[in-house]
C-alpha cells in the first residue's frame, strides 16, 4: 500500500487560504489560543505585555485581543491603512488601535476611527479589516475562520462544558515542527508506535501488550473504523498477567482533535499553525470522585504542562539530539519525546521536514492512517461541494453534550474484552454514563499511547 505522488500528497497538507485541506478545517471552530493567555486591561489601560497577542493559525497572521467587554477579538495583523502589525497596537475600551496612524478596530473589523482624516470624513466605512468570530469556552479561546454563511453551532464536548469536575486546560507551549498530517492524523491512530516507540524505545524491557499471537494467545485484536466524529482503533492489549487484557480506544474527532483516555477526558486539538509548525491545545476534564477533585486531577492542576514538551530549543533539535534523545539527554527535561522525535525527523530540511511520502513502504499495520487519509480526502470533496464535513453541527440542542467513548479499561478476560471489542461506535456512543455493572467496576486509568 502506498500514499499517492509527492505533488498529490502535498496538496492534501497543504492547511492556508484557499487549499483544499484549508478549506476544510476552516468548516470548524478552532481553539486559537489559551485563554490564561490573553490577559486584559489592569489599570491605566487595556493594553498589557499579554494583550495583544500575535498568532499563527492556518497559515494566517493575526493579532488576537481582549477588549474593555473582556471578550476577546481575533483580526488580521496587519493594518488595513498601510500594513503596520498590530500586534504592536494599543488596546482601548472599544477596539485595538495601530501605533502608526490611530486607526482604531472594533472585534468585528469594524474600522472605528481614523484620526488623521478629516472630522466628517466617511472614509472609515468603507474599509473592513478582516476579523473572524470567537468564543471561549474550557479555558480556550475558539475562532471560526470560514465562510460567514457556513459558520456552524459550537460543539459542545463535554471536555469544555461538563461541570461535575474539574478542568485542565494546557497552556499551548507544545508545538511540534511538523505538518499537522504527521503530528496529527497519521499518528492518532496508529497502536504500533505505542508498543514500540513508547514501549521499547523507553529503554525497558520490551512490552509486548501487541503482539501476533503469543503463548497460545491469539494475535492483539485490533480494529480501525468509521464513528459519527471521525474514525477510532479499538485495540484489546495483552498484558503482563496471562489471560488479562487492557481495552483501549482513541477517537479522531474531525477535524484535528485526539480524543483519548478514560471516560473520553482528553481532548487535544492539533492546530496547524502553518504547513510546517503544529500548536497542540489541550483541555482535560476530571470528574469529581465522591464530589471531591480526584487525586489525579489535583495532579495535573500542579504540573507546569498537561502535555509534556521542552522549551528554548533549537527548531532541528530533534535532528541535533541523534541517537542521544532518549538516553538521558540533557534537553530531555522529562518530557515525553518519543513523538516528536518519530514525527520532526520524517523528512529533511529542504523539505521543511516534510515526508518523502513516495518512499514510503505501508503495512497492514498502517490502516489507520489510510483510513484517516481517505476520510479526510472525503472531506475535500464534500466541502467543494458545498456540503458539511463529518461532525459538523448545526442546530443541536444546547443542552447535549457531546461525549466521545474513548477509554482505556484495565483487567478484563478475553471475553469480557472481546465483548466490548466487537460494539459498533453507536453502541459505545450509548454506554457512555450507562455501562453495565461488570463494566463499571473495572478499573480505569492511562495506558501507554
Ligand atoms: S498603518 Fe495602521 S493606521 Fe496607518
Ligand atoms: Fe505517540
Amino acid at each position: 500500500m502506498s500514499l499517492r505522488n509527492n505533488r498529490e500528497e502535498e496538496e492534501v497538507i497543504r492547511v492556508g487560504p484557499g487549499t483544499p485541506s484549508g478549506d476544510v478545517f476552516r468548516q470548524y471552530w478552532l481553539p486559537v489560543e489559551c485563554s490564561a493567555n490573553l490577559t486584559g486591561g489592569g489599570r491605566g489601560g487595556f493594553t498589557s505585555a499579554n494583550n495583544p497577542l500575535r498568532v499563527q493559525v492556518l497559515g494566517e497572521h493575526l493579532v488576537l485581543f481582549r477588549d474593555g467587554t473582556g471578550k476577546p477579538g481575533l483580526i488580521a495583523e496587519h493594518c488595513s491603512h498601510r500594513g503596520t502589525s498590530l500586534a504592536y497596537g494599543r488596546v482601548e475600551e472599544s477596539g485595538l488601535r495601530c501605533l502608526y496612524h490611530g486607526w482604531l478596530y472594533g472585534r468585528d473589523g469594524a474600522c472605528l476611527e481614523t484620526p488623521a482624516e478629516p472630522p466628517d470624513s466617511n472614509f472609515r466605512h468603507t474599509v473592513k479589516h478582516p476579523s473572524y468570530p470567537c468564543v471561549e469556552a474550557g479555558g480556550l479561546i475558539f475562532s471560526y475562520m470560514g465562510p460567514p454563511n457556513r459558520q456552524p453551532d459550537f460543539p459542545r464536548y463535554h471536555q469544555l462544558f461538563a461541570v461535575d469536575g474539574v478542568r485542565v486546560t494546557g497552556n499551548g507551549g507544545y508545538v511540534e515542527q511538523c505538518n499537522v498530517f504527521q503530528a496529527m492524523h497519521d499518528n492518532n491512530i496508529d497502536p504500533w508506535h505505542g508498543e514500540i516507540a513508547h514501549g521499547w524505545f523507553r529503554g525497558r524491557p520490551p512490552v509486548m501488550t501487541m503482539h501476533h499471537g503469543r503463548n497460545g494467545q491469539p494475535a492483539t485484536p485490533t480494529k480501525f473504523e468509521r464513528t459519527p466524529w471521525g474514525t477510532r482503533m479499538v485495540v484489546l492489549k495483552s498484558t503482563k498477567h496471562p489471560g488479562r487484557y487492557h481495552y483501549h480506544e482513541t477517537h479522531t474527532v474531525w477535524p484535528t482533535q485526539r480524543c483519548n483516555q478514560e471516560e473520553g477526558k482528553s481532548m487535544k486539538w492539533a492546530v496547524p499553525v502553518d504547513d510546517y509548525r503544529t500548536r497542540w491545545l489541550t483541555v482535560d476534564f476530571y470528574p469529581f470522585e465522591d464530589g471531591e477533585p480526584s487525586r489525579e486531577a489535583v495532579k495535573a492542576m500542579g504540573s507546569r504542562f498537561n502535555i509534556g514538551h521542552a522549551e528554548n530549543l533549537p527548531l532541528d533539535w530533534a535532528q541535533q539530539v541523534g541517537g542521544w534523545w532518549n538516553l538521558g539527554h540533557p534537553w530531555r527535561q522529562g518530557n515525553i519525546w518519543e513523538d516528536e522525535v518519530a514525527q520532526q525527523t520524517q523528512g529533511s530540511e529542504e523539505r521543511h521536514f516534510l515526508p518523502d511520502w513516495e518512499k514510503w513502504h505501508l503495512g497492514t499495520s498502517d490502516r489507520g492512517l489510510l483510513l484517516n487519509r481517505q476520510v479526510w480526502r472525503e472531506q475535500i470533496e464534500r466541502v467543494k461541494q458545498g456540503l458539511d464535513p463529518i461532525g459538523v453541527s448545526r442546530g443541536a440542542a444546547q443542552d447535549d453534550l457531546i461525549r466521545v467513548p474513548a477509554t482505556n479499561i484495565h483487567d478484563l478476560s478475553w471475553d469480557e474484552g472481546m465483548q466490548l471489542f466487537n460494539l459498533t461506535p453507536e453502541e459505545r456512543a450509548a454506554m457512555v454514563g450507562r455501562e453495565p455493572a461488570w463494566l463499571a467496576c473495572k478499573p480505569r486509568g492511562r495506558g501507554v499511547d
